[in-house]
Parts: C-alpha cells; sequence; structure tokens
C-alpha cells in the first residue's frame, strides 16, 4: 500500500492514542495451564499410567502426580535432568514421590512394556527429536488401545525466513524438520494414532508470559545490549553461550512476532472402547 501523506500526519495522529489504548487492553491468551486442562478433560482415573516423555527437572511430572493422582514415570535422556529430578522427588511427600519415578529413555526408546500407558505426555521435546515418525510410532507402541497423547511444542511459521531459521535452529539444537508442521502431520498420520484436537495456540503462550512478567520484553532488551557489545559478552561468558543467549532470546521474540508459534496435539490410539 502506498503511503499517503494526509493519512499518515492527519488521520492517523487523531486515532492513534486510542488505537494504542485498545492494543493494551488483553485479547485473553491461554495461558500454559490449557495443557493440564487438556488432560483433565481425558478423565483419567487415578493411577492411570502416564511416561513424561522428555521430563526434564520433572516439574510437569509432579503436577501430574499432585492434580490427578496418576501414576508418573518421567524419562530424559540428560543425566542433569534426572539428578535433578530424583532429588526434587527426596523433598515431595510420600504420597506424591510413591507415584512419581525417573529413568534414562528417549521419545524414541520409552522404557515401558507394549500398551501398558494410559496417557504420553510430551512437552516442548519434539523440536529435539530427529525422527518425529519413529518417536509417535513408540508413543503408539506403549499406549494401551484409547490411551491419549497430550504434546506441545513450537514449529516454524511461513513467517521465519529460512537463513534465521538456519541459525537459530543450529544454535538451538532444533532439527529443522521437526519444528514443521507439514512433517509432525505425517508422522502422526503414519503412527496409526487418531488426530482428537490440534490447538494453534499462536502466540497465546508468549503475550501471557509478557502480560504477567515482562518476558518477552527482557528477551528483546537483552537482545539489543548481546547485538549492540557481542565482545563484552563474548569475553564474559565464552562464544558458545553468547550464541545460545542470543539464540534464547531471539527465540521469545520470534514467538511474539508469529515467526514460531505454539502447537498442542491430543492423539489416541485407536480401540479400547
Ligand atoms: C525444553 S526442555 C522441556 C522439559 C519439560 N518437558 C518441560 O516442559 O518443562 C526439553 C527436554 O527434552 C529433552 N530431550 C532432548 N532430546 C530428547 C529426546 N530425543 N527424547 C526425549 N527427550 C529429549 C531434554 O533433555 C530436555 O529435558
Amino acid at each position: 500500500m502506498a503511503w499517503d501523506r494526509e493519512f499518515l500526519y492527519d488521520t492517523y495522529p487523531r486515532i492513534e492514542e486510542a488505537f494504542s489504548a485498545r492494543l493494551d487492553e488483553s485479547l485473553a491468551p491461554r495461558d500454559p495451564s490449557v495443557l493440564l486442562q487438556v488432560v483433565r478433560e481425558l478423565g483419567l482415573r487415578p493411577d492411570s499410567r502416564v511416561v513424561d516423555v522428555g521430563c526434564g527437572e520433572g516439574t510437569y511430572a509432579f503436577r501430574l502426580a499432585t492434580h490427578f493422582g496418576l501414576r508418573v514415570l518421567g524419562i530424559d535422556p540428560v543425566q542433569r535432568h534426572l539428578d535433578l529430578a530424583r532429588e526434587v522427588r527426596r523433598d515431595v511427600v510420600p504420597e506424591i514421590a510413591s507415584r512419581v519415578s525417573f529413568e534414562r529413555g528417549s521419545a524414541t526408546r520409552v522404557p515401558t512394556a507394549d500398551a501398558s500407558i494410559d496417557l504420553v505426555w510430551c512437552r516442548d521435546v519434539m523440536v529435539h527429536v530427529a525422527h518425529p515418525e519413529d518417536a509417535y510410532a513408540e508413543f503408539a507402541r506403549v499406549l494401551r488401545p484409547g490411551g491419549h497423547v497430550v504434546g506441545y511444542q513450537v514449529v516454524a511459521t511461513d513467517l521465519l525466513p529460512r537463513e534465521e531459521a538456519d541459525w537459530l535452529f543450529a544454535v538451538m539444537g532444533v532439527v529443522p524438520d521437526s519444528a514443521d508442521p507439514a512433517v509432525l502431520d505425517r508422522a502422526i498420520a503414519v503412527s496409526g494414532l487418531e488426530v482428537v484436537d490440534t490447538i494453534d495456540l499462536a502466540s497465546e503462550w508468549g503475550e501471557w508470559s509478557e502480560e504477567q512478567e515482562g518476558r518477552a520484553s527482557r528477551a528483546l532488551l537483552h537482545l539489543a545490549r548481546l547485538l549492540r557489545e557481542p565482545e563484552r559478552y563474548r569475553a564474559e561468558f565464552g562464544d558458545e553461550a553468547y550464541d545460545v543467549m542470543l539464540g534464547d532470546c531471539r527465540w521469545h521474540v520470534h514467538r511474539m512476532e508469529g515467526k514460531l508459534a505454539g502447537r498442542i496435539d491430543v492423539l489416541r490410539r485407536p480401540g479400547g472402547g
């Protein structure tokens, strides 16, 4: 659209303040608890068996046990995460500790028997998995008929230019294909799992964390400082840490710009009545 001097310097200034005030109003973004709400709606019985794939330090394994009385096995390929999760387990009340355990494993190697699991929970992990089709096939193997997958991940959108994606994904350990929604859809389709729901969160979690604690604006300020005086930070923390911090800041900003988007997948193994 060609610019119009009259519009820019006469019409627009008359509405600018009202427009900004409107944008100060929240669009009521959904927050990360929406994922727990999805689990609530599955109506799992207490003591149902869950695998938290890529559990990290176990935050959600404990929440699933606490909120719903589920028995949760957290698995992760990183020993440090398992050690930290087990440390937390030592400090929680026995009622919860007895429901949660941690073992080494990965999305393509879940250490449980066939058809033994009611829910696979996989939050913010799939972008690191080289072959998502193998992961979904593994989820289908361990789920009992009628069991569910609740997954959350960030995906790239058409707004993310190729060169930006190449740099960002290399630094953040993201397998480019595994952040491609079309690749994920195909991987799910060949796994035999049924799609119950696909929820496009777009920038909602980013907006929510900005509204709560200014997460994205802090990342933007850090990004400006990193770019203006790279040598200062490289000298103090090293080149590798500099790149990861730069990538993390860009990640938060891209989430707000719509270059990255949140997505929830609710899947079901057919059968089971
Ligand atoms: C961003 S963290 C998310 C942790 C946790 N799920 C959460 O939502 O807080 C990604 C986790 O995935 C784990 N991970 C990386 N590659 C994995 C793989 N191939 N299979 C399973 N987990 C993996 C990492 O060790 C890390 O704990």
